[in-house]
């Protein structure tokens, strides 16, 4: 009865967290913080205004909104130029096995991210063709854990959500699944993702055919 997998982007298919991690740090430095890797942590499928909004709270720092505004800017430039190399080596283990076993077996695949960068990642990665639909964080107005990037990956595949699994690395993505009335697995550890119907350490020697019953 299932008909689509639903794939977060960062943490998931690639491993884009370090360089999330690295501009925020490197932004935290500005105004004397230091961020934390326990911090990073949930920060992961955060959107980029909610995250500095977490960091700056973290810091105890009132910004004003054009100082927000620029600071913004300036962490987005600093990942772009942090991901200008990315290269199919970053695709994370077992993810492109996986997807060949998925699509044989007749599943949708669709992206449900919150990053406005998800389609140049895809690109550099050379990800893009085995997605059937792109939802990605210039196409919600919620951010993960509302749903809305996961209804709205269901409604352009014109299934229902009930017929689909989402693939998360992040608590608040896990949520968002349950939220919307899917399926979720869990990549990662258990701590993090207690919500999930099932959870996988990651994709190597993962078989679609046993994982995607349930
Ligand atoms: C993902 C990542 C977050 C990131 C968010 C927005 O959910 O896990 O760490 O902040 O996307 O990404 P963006 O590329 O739009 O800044
Ligand atoms: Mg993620």
């Amino acid at each position: 009865m299932y008909k689509a997998c639903l794939f977060d982007l960062d943490g998931v298919l690639v491993d884009t967290a370090i360089y999330h991690f690295q501009a925020w740090k490197n932004l935290g430095k500005q105004f004397g913080y230091e961020l934390t890797e326990e911090q990073n942590e949930q920060l992961k499928g955060v959107s980029r205004v909610e995250s500095l909004n977490k960091i700056l709270d973290w810091a105890n720092y009132l910004a004003t909104q054009e100082q927000k505004a620029a600071w913004l800017i300036e962490k987005n430039e600093d990942y772009l130029r942090l991901i200008s190399n990315m290269n199919p080596s970053e695709i994370l283990p077992g993810v492109l096995e996986f997807l060949q076993q998925i699509k044989d077996l007749g599943y949708k695949i669709a992206l449900g991210s919150a990053s406005k960068n998800a389609e140049i990642i895809l690109e550099k990665t050379g990800l893009m063709p085995w997605f059937d639909l792109i939802i990605d964080g210039n196409k919600v107005s919620k951010s993960k854990p509302d749903p809305e990037v996961f209804l709205k990956g269901a409604e352009g595949l014109g299934l229902s959500p009930e017929t689909c699994i989402v693939f998360e690395d992040a608590q608040a993505g896990v949520e968002a699944a349950k939220a919307g009335k899917m399926k979720a697995i869990g990549i990662g550890e258990a701590e993090t993702l207690a919500l999930a119907d099932k959870i996988i350490p990651n994709f190597i020697g993962v078989k679609a055919a046993e994982l995607l019953q349930f």
